[in-house]
């Protein structure tokens, strides 16, 4: 354990360190209230046992802001959130004493872990400009790293019944960054793995994807590289916006509907009705969580100009991610078709008993479980990249469903300039 006698500002991580959870950073004027969302009101901690209480805080004007305190009343917080604490990873916050302090201690818990800190508190405090109002204190910050993996709350503890105070600020919880292919590790090297996203550790390394796999980072094995790390190097898709300018993606836009049917986006998508079977529950829905234009069936679908391409940006092609829904099973020949100025791009459809695709790659697959009267509901992440020039374009999209088995949903659409991959190669 380490204090140090500072008012410091959490130093610039190394590169190597990762922020993962913060908390009570900025000022913030909190408000007493008890009911189920209290903790809402004092950024997360509550007072244990009295689940429904906010914190205890301080009120200051100068700087205008609270500080949740602990004094002898109300001698703890917890915070409602489950953290995973990772081995390794570096717990570090300021406690500003106030009042009088004889050797007593403030605790934090993280889980099972505990740490303690005794205080005694000078003669005449050294600082009063800085914490609240003029206000004697000393501040201390505490940092030190867990040696094993931890899952549970944090909490602080004060020990204090001489009317001694200690406000609680910056909290942050760094991880160490690990090779792309740890999960979790005691360092960024290759060989300091403990457990990987993919097979099996063997010394301290985690194995490459199988063949046919792309490697994305921090993440796992994939059919393909992620829709701006389309570069394979070194074994894993990589990031190459940060780099090689002529290589930046320029995104042009990026849909995500808002539970408002009056949102400017949502308004720029129409309905393609089947006239054979019109439907007029087509709308905007919420699957579990995930807002979605839907349910299509039959050869319904959806479509938007997409005015938003400049021609000065990014290189030639064009890529689109489409996230959509699947809901049930694809009838066989059943397939969704994608549409560019009324011209066929791409499509996902069903000629056996797999989905197949043509100029599209199935990035990610997501299982939702069953929906409605569907036995399941998937999400699908799709990529596309189209050799177009970078022009302005109806995107349209809709299934070619010969029964009412199946259904889908759009739920974004991103189109950013592409690449050409040939030129890749040559990287
Ligand atoms: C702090 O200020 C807020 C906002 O004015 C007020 O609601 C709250 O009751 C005050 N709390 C204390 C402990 O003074
Ligand atoms: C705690 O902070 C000090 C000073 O910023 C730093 O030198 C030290 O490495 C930190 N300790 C841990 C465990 O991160
Ligand atoms: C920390 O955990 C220990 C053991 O589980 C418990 O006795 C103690 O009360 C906890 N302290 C806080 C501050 O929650
Ligand atoms: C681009 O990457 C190369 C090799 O990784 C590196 O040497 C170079 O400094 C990077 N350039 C920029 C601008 O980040
Ligand atoms: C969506 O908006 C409607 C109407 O404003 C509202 O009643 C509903 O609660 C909202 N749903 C969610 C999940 O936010
Ligand atoms: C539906 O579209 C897919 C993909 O373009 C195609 O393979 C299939 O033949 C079409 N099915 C019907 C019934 O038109
Ligand atoms: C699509 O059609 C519009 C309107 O006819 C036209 O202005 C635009 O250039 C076309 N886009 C592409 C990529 O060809």
């Amino acid at each position: 354990m380490q204090v140090f006698f500072l008012i410091i500002l959490f130093q610039e991580f190394a590169s190597q360190w990762l922020p993962q959870d913060s908390y009570l950073k900025s000022n913030t004027i909190y408000k007493q209230a008890t009911g189920s969302d209290a903790y809402k009101y004092t950024e997360r901690f509550f007072k244990p046992m009295t689940q429904y209480t906010t914190a205890n805080f301080i009120n200051c004007s100068i700087p205008a802001t609270s500080y949740i305190t602990l004094n002898q009343d109300n001698p703890q917080v917890e915070n409602i959130n489950w953290i995973n604490f990772q081995l390794g990873c570096v717990i570090s916050f300021d406690l500003y004493f106030h009042g009088t302090w004889n050797n007593q201690f403030v605790t934090m818990n993280a889980s099972s872990f505990s740490q303690t800190n005794y205080y005694t508190s000078p003669n005449a405090y050294y600082l009063s400009s800085g914490f609240c109002d003029n206000m004697p204190y000393e501040v201390q910050t505490v940092n030190f790293s867990l040696i094993n993996s931890q899952s549970g709350k944090m909490s602080f503890k004060s020990s204090n019944n001489m009317g001694g105070m200690v406000s609680i600020r910056n909290i942050f919880i760094t991880k160490l960054k690990c090779y792309p292919s740890c999960k979790t590790c005691d360092g960024p090297a290759l060989n300091q793995c403990y457990s990987c996203y993919y097979g099996t550790i063997s010394g301290n390394i985690c194995p490459l994807c199988p063949i046919n796999q792309y490697y994305v980072k921090f993440l796992g094995c994939r059919d393909t590289c992620n829709f701006d790390q389309k570069l394979f190097k070194n074994g894993f898709c990589q990031d190459f916006r940060s780099n090689l300018s002529q290589y930046q993606v320029t995104y042009f836009q990026n849909t995500e509907f808002q539970n408002n049917s009056l949102h400017v986006e949502n308004l720029k998508w129409s309905i393609k009705y089947d006239k054979n079977h019109i439907d007029t529950t087509l709308s905007l829905q919420y699957v579990t969580n995930i807002l979605s234009y839907g349910i299509f069936k039959y050869n319904s679908g959806i479509q938007r100009f997409v005015n938003e391409i400049r021609v000065d940006k990014g290189t030639q092609s064009i890529g689109l991610k489409i996230v959509i829904l699947i809901f049930g099973l694809f009838p066989m020949q059943g397939g969704l078709n994608f549409l560019l100025n009324n011209t066929y791009y791409g499509s996902i459809f069903k000629i056996s008993s797999e989905i197949q695709t043509h100029n599209i790659q199935i990035y990610d697959v997501i299982s939702l479980g069953s929906w409605l009267q569907y036995s399941k509901c998937e999400k699908y992440e799709l990529h596309m990249f189209v050799d177009i020039p970078q022009f302005p374009f109806l995107f349209s999209s809709s299934s070619n469903f010969t029964d009412d088995s199946a259904g889908w949903g759009l739920v974004s659409l991103t189109v950013s300039s592409g690449y050409c991959p040939q030129n890749l190669q040559n990287l």
